[in-house]
């Protein structure tokens, strides 16, 4: 059941099965064929036959998918059955919003504390949990058992602040600095970049202006 040796491009694939199983769990929905799930999804039957297959399957023929059992798995799978502790480092708008945000709590993922170096934030509360300065955050990490950190610094700073984590400890980043980080490979990086996401809908709205025109 381990994620061994499996596609990186199944991976992306699972959190989307996983958010479709959760609302067909909330509309007290207990199984679905894979036929049905491909019309939802929009994606073809074999395909979430052949994503599942990698994980033993799940289904059995003519019956469909348990909803629950299949939510529960490929939230074992992802690690969402227990709890990763989290810390934002630059508390600026970015950090600040993503500290607002609470769904991510509700997914395991607890923010346990909130860094910056600009003084004037020194104590400032974001939904009760305080701003602190970077001087106590080797021992914060320690004492929280913290390990996922959330880079919203400036990117000019984002390689210094990121080696500094790894040497205290930290196991993964979740990077919204725009530069890439080159740390050891036993360090998980994800990066993020909402503007890619903007210029492939951009892209998508050129494509379709340009269709829409020749049809004229
Ligand atoms: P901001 O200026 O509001 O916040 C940045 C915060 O980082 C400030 O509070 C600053 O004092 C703090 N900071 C600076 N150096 C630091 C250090 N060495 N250690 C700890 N804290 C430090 O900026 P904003 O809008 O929140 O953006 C933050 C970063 O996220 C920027 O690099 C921006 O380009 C990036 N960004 C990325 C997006 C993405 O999709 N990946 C989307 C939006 C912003």
């Amino acid at each position: 059941m381990e994620g061994k040796g499996i596609s990186q491009a199944v991976i992306r694939r699972l959190p989307r099965y996983y958010r479709y199983l959760g609302e067909l769990l909330e509309d007290g929905v207990e199984r679905i064929s894979s036929n049905d799930l491909s019309k939802r999804m929009k994606v073809t039957a074999s395909q979430i036959r052949q994503d599942l297959n990698n994980f033993g399957g799940f289904g059995q023929q003519g019956y469909g998918y348990n909803v629950k059992y299949l939510h529960s798995e490929i939230g074992k799978i992802l690690g969402l059955d227990r709890e990763h502790n989290m810390i934002i480092i630059g508390a600026g708008n970015l950090g600040q919003a993503l500290a607002n945000y609470t769904a991510f709590e509700r997914s395991g993922f607890m923010l346990k504390g909130l860094f910056d170096v600009n003084p004037t934030l020194a104590g400032v509360t974001v939904r009760g949990i305080e701003i602190r300065m970077m001087d106590e955050l080797k021992s914060f990490i320690r004492n929280n058992d913290i390990e996922i950190a959330i880079l919203t610094i400036p990117k000019t700073k984002a390689v210094a602040v990121a080696n500094m984590l790894v040497e205290n400890g930290i196991r993964a980043i979740w990077n919204f600095a725009h530069t890439d980080l080159n740390l050891p490979e036993h360090i998980v990086v994800e990066n993020v970049h909402l503007s890619e996401s903007l210029m492939r809908l951009s892209y998508n709205v050129l494509r379709y202006e340009e269709k829409h025109q020749k049809k004229k």
